[in-house]
């Protein structure tokens, strides 16, 4: 009820102008750096100097002008540069309705055309983040187009909670396109995804096995524990080595464990978001973990003038 009501008010514009003229909106330093490129890069720059890989994201999606589609697009290439320049361990994620989808496939194929070609020249991989289940279908078969044409570099995401995903992993593996596999975050009906907890949890587990054992190089986006200790226990069981897949999770989510994988010598890839379009972003991650309200109401007491009563500012950005 909560996560729906949270999912609801992420795309409201009327919350979102409430929330974004707040003292709120220092919370939103917990899960996104900033909103410019050099915030990213700080970002990535400390992942790298904690042996962790990045990939970075400019938030945005449901982008309806060519204008604002065309903007992201060369913030991405910006971004890719700036990657290149300083030889940071970082590749992207971008989302096509980000980039001009709902506009036309041809101008989502223009947008990309710039990305694509660093993508090729300076060898930065670009992932295709997946969007709610209307995208779906459109994000694959765009996917695909790509493949078919001979671009290499690219890879897609695909969310264990949809029934339909078994197929979509058997067809990836087939291609050896690489897959990260996540939960899946929007609010989808019955109809078509899994609704509860344990069953979302046993078909990632599932989906895990067959992208390790078949799969090219998957990304394990995951915060869940439980789901990080069945994909250790199967690679230590079949003794697949590190080097053949990573675990993926938020920037600002869980550090303590991104650290102890990373110290325990596995790969660990932090995604980070950064933008001005911080607050539907930021209202999914609290839709995740409504207990992150209370860490929200608490950073907005600190940053009042009664804050010394809580012991100073911007504890919460110090443990996920
Ligand atoms: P779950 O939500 O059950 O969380 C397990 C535990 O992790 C919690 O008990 C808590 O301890 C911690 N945790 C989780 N979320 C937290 C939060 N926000 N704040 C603090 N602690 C938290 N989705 C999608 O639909 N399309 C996509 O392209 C992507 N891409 C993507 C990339 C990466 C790198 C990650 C990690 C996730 C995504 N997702 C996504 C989001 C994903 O689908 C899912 O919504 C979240 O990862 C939450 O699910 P968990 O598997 O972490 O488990």
């Amino acid at each position: 009820m909560l996560r729906s009501t949270l999912i609801a008010l992420s795309e409201s514009d009327v919350a979102r102008l409430a929330v974004t003229r707040t003292p709120l909106r220092g919370m939103s330093r917990r899960f996104v750096p900033g909103e410019g490129v050099e915030d990213l890069v700080g970002a990535i720059r400390q992942a790298n100097a904690e042996g962790m890989s990045a990939t970075g994201n400019y938030l945005g999606e449901s982008v309806k002008t060519e204008r604002a589609a065309s903007q992201a697009a060369s913030v991405y290439t910006g971004v890719m540069d700036q990657v290149q320049r300083e030889a940071l361990d970082a590749n992207v994620s971008v989302k096509f309705s980000q980039l001009g989808q709902a506009i036309s496939e041809e101008f989502l194929a223009e947008t990309l055309a710039p990305i694509l070609e660093r993508s090729r020249r300076d060898g930065i991989f670009v992932r295709f983040d997946m969007e709610s289940s209307a995208y779906t279908q459109r994000t694959l078969d765009a996917f695909e187009k790509l493949w078919s044409e001979g671009w290499r570099n690219i890879g897609v995401v695909l969310q264990a909670y949809l029934h339909r995903t078994a197929g979509d992993v058997a067809r990836m593996n087939q291609l050896g396109a690489r897959v990260r596999l996540c939960k899946g975050a929007y609010d989808e009906p019955a109809k078509i995804a899994y609704k509860e907890r344990e069953d979302v949890a046993e078909n990632f587990t599932a989906l895990m096995r067959e992208l390790i054992d078949h799969g090219n190089y998957p990304g394990i986006a995951t915060h869940d524990e439980r789901l990080i200790e069945a994909t250790l226990e199967h690679v230590t069981r079949n003794g697949i080595p590190s080097d053949r897949f990573e675990f993926q999770m938020l920037f600002g989510v869980r550090r303590d464990l991104q650290r102890q994988l990373v110290d325990d010598g596995w790969n660990m890839r932090v995604y980070v978001p950064f933008g001005e379009q911080w607050y539907p972003y930021l209202m999914r991650r609290l839709a995740e973990r409504p207990a992150n309200l209370l860490l929200l109401i608490g950073s907005v007491v600190r940053e009042s003038p009664l804050g010394f009563l809580w012991g100073g500012r911007d504890r919460t950005n110090r443990k996920a």
